[in-house]
């Protein structure tokens, strides 16, 4: 079986990049919160004019927060235009460069654990190639309940990879769960959720129960070129990196290719725009290859999990507007025992659209539309301290406090025959 190397160095000459990592010197992120559709529509207004990124926007009955990435050109205008309006802000992260050094010491490829037969671990933020190599060593450690499908590639070439685990001598069709993270590049602490959920359930025998009803899915990493370009040049790279257009702006934001409701509200027609659709729906090799392997196994997957950052919120469909499924009632509760089981961080629980922002083209509304009852969006940690940056000291806690929600949704996935 061969591990994709993912060197930098020869990503630059296969594909002709010839790039410097982006520095995000004195780049700050800013939280503002406002009380009436009229400051909110001031702060829009603001946004739009001297283009700021968005990092998060959270909505409760009486405000919006909203978290910007603010470029230092513009930290005076818009402390002056803010100023103004009358509208507060805070500034979250007063450097953005020295975070993003402390958050995961640089490097590349770890050296090979002789302990363990790999170099995975969940101390820091690992390059796919390590990630890979993990799903590789599994496959030949557990061949009795792992199967490592390569159902695609992505646009730079990689190799897309969704790991089974199941128990194989046993004959019967069972339910599924599926579960994917790294749909968003940047959003670190999603993969490496997705690999601890796949060691808890392959590696550590006191899970093996899980495996008894349920059959798992989980796709560690939707869109690898994304997450290799986010450790080797920008780290807060959100889209894949398909060419799709003249501008020298590439990728798609894959969160919005989906194919339901496609290019709805929340989606942008700009091939720069971090929410790009892209040129049309499942344009993108991740989304395509994804969507059509779930369609093949969408008659056993009864769940649907994707893991992205942050905020710490399960989001419901639908997600493209305020609206909501027959059976969304269903879909909460289960939501609600399953977030429950955390003990150390809290979580949000309520309609995509309606506790964060209407987006259309997600792929969790995607997975609802052909018929998967249970559909999820989990934001993870934090709520904005270090956002995207999360330290690599709470993969853990993050990750331990996750994993019971597993039984929630297996036990529930297990009467689903
Ligand atoms: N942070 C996610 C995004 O912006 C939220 C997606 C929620 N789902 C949805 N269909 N809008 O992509
Ligand atoms: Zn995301």
């Amino acid at each position: 079986s061969s591990v994709f190397t993912a060197d930098p160095s020869a990503a630059t000459e296969e594909f002709g990049i010839d790039e410097k990592a982006v520095s995000y010197s004195g780049f700050q992120v800013w939280s503002i919160t406002v009380r009436s559709n009229g400051e909110h529509k001031l702060l829009r207004q603001i946004i739009e004019q001297y283009d700021v990124e968005v990092w998060k926007e959270q909505k409760t009955d009486k405000a919006a927060i909203t978290e910007l990435l603010v470029a230092p050109q513009v930290q005076r205008v818009l402390k002056v235009k803010l100023t103004e309006a009358d509208i507060s802000y805070g500034i979250k992260i007063n450097d953005l460069h020295t975070v993003i050094d402390n958050g995961n010491a640089k490097h590349n490829m770890s050296s090979l654990n002789t302990k363990t037969g790999h170099s995975m671990d969940w101390t820091k933020y690992h390059r796919l190639a390590d990630i890979y190599g993990y799903l590789n060593y599994l496959a030949s450690t557990y061949p009795s309940r792992v199967e490592l499908i390569n159902i695609g590639t992505s646009y730079e070439k990689r190799p897309l990879y969704v790991v089974r685990i199941f128990n194989r001598s046993s004959s019967v069709v069972k339910p599924a769960v599926w579960i994917d993270g790294g749909i968003h590049a940047r959003e670190w602490i999603s993969p490496a959720l997705a690999t601890y959920i796949i060691r808890q359930l392959v590696e550590v025998p006191a899970n093996e129960a899980l495996l008894c009803n349920v059959d798992w899915f989980i796709m560690p990493v939707m869109n690898p070129d994304g997450y290799e370009y986010s450790h080797a040049f920008n780290r807060l790279w959100r889209k894949t990196r398909s060419v799709t257009s003249w501008t020298s702006c590439r990728g798609v934001d894959p969160n919005r290719n989906f194919g339901y409701k496609w290019g709805g509200l929340g989606t942008s027609t700009n091939p720069c725009s971090d929410v790009y659709k892209g040129t049309r729906a499942f344009s993108e090799p991740e989304t395509f290859a994804t969507s059509n392997f779930i369609k093949g196994k969408a008659s056993s997957i009864k769940l649907y999990l994707t893991l992205h950052s942050y905020g710490q919120a399960a989001l419901i469909p639908w997600g493209y507007n305020v609206v909501y499924p027959s059976d969304y009632s269903d879909m909460l509760e289960l939501a609600k025992s399953a977030v429950s089981k955390f003990t150390k961080y809290r979580y949000r629980v309520g309609n995509a659209a309606a506790i964060y922002y209407p987006a259309a083209g997600g792929s969790d509304d995607w997975a609802k539309s052909i018929g998967i009852k249970y559909s999820y969006t989990f934001e993870l940690s934090d709520t904005g301290a270090y956002g995207f940056l999360l330290p690599a000291s709470n993969i853990l806690p993050v990750c331990q406090d996750f994993f019971p929600a597993l039984d929630v949704f297996a036990a529930k996935v297990a009467t689903m025959k």
